[in-house]
């Protein structure tokens, strides 16, 4: 499929979207939210793809946030349609049943940071910086950043970034947790894809029953957590996974998940 706004690719089960406009700081428009929802089917329909890596284009900015050009324009009613549409795209990114990360390679801002939240966890480089500016538009977070980042880091830090508009760096967003790892500039992309070929190389059952036992337990109470858990370890128990992993183990070799 054509892409005009992001790039997609697709090695050794692991797919990397990497948002593609650089010049506008990888903003993003419509059509770019349009094709990344897009690209987001192709990457579910295919079912060797065993993890998602997404990223921006350059060396300044993952995603600087909603391209301000066409917000500008809107009225209320199209500022409704275009958080919704935001919604939906990061909410199919969130239900996507393999792992996705972000290699956030710059800045985050607004919707880019609205995206990477969604993301199962984030790889920053040490220039990286995090915001929701959009109180300094007089706007509010529209792509869920009012909701996920509470969760993230906490209902009083989000507060004040959602409040004051200012940014964090990669150092800060990774001791508030929002960040699992910074690396420099160049070596983001070679650790992100280190760790993504780790989890390609698990079983893709136990790590679909993986990834949505823990989301499942985030959003519920810790006994329908569990319970879910009990079910979804049975359920890895009769995958060729399990059967596979423990003779592995038994024989003194490494799996070689199918
Ligand atoms: N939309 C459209 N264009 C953008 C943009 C955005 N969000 N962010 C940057 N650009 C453009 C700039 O206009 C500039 O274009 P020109 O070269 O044609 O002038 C180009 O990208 C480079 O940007 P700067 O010259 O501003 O670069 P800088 O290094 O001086 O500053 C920055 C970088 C701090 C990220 C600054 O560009 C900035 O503050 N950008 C806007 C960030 C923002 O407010 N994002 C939130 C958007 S609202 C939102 O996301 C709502 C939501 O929840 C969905």
């Amino acid at each position: 499929m054509a892409y005009r706004n992001i790039i997609l690719a697709v090695e050794e089960g692991i797919a990397t979207i990497t948002f593609n406009r650089p010049k506008a700081l990888n903003a993003l428009s419509i059509d770019l939210l349009q094709e990344f929802d897009r690209a987001l089917e192709e990457v579910s329909r295919n079912d060797l793809t065993r993890v998602l890596l997404l990223t921006g284009a350059g060396e300044k900015a993952f995603v600087a946030g909603a391209d301000i050009t066409e917000l500008a324009t809107f009225d209320a009613l199209q500022a409704k349609g275009f958080s919704q549409a935001g919604h939906d795209v990061i909410g199919r990114l969130q239900l996507l049943p393999i792992p996705v990360m972000a290699a956030v390679n710059g800045y985050a801002l607004g919707g880019g940071s609205e995206i990477a939240l969604a993301c199962d966890f984030i790889y920053a480089s040490e220039n990286a910086m995090f915001g929701l500016p959009e109180i300094t538009l007089g706007l509010i977070p529209g792509f869920g950043g009012t909701q996920r980042l509470p969760r993230l880091v906490g209902k009083n830090r989000a507060k004040e970034m959602i409040f004051t508009g200012q940014m964090i760096t990669a150092t800060e967003a990774e001791r508030v947790g929002l960040v699992n790892k910074v690396c420099t500039a160049e070596t983001l992309m070679e650790e992100a894809l280190k760790t993504a070929r780790l989890m390609a190389s698990k079983g893709k059952v136990s790590l679909r029953a993986a990834k949505q036992a823990v989301n499942i337990g985030a959003e519920t109470d810790l006994i329908t957590g569990c319970n879910f858990e009990i079910d979804a370890f049975a359920l890895c128990m009769a995958s060729g996974d399990a059967a596979e992993g423990t003779r592995a183990f038994l024989e003194k070799r490494k799996p070689d998940f199918k």
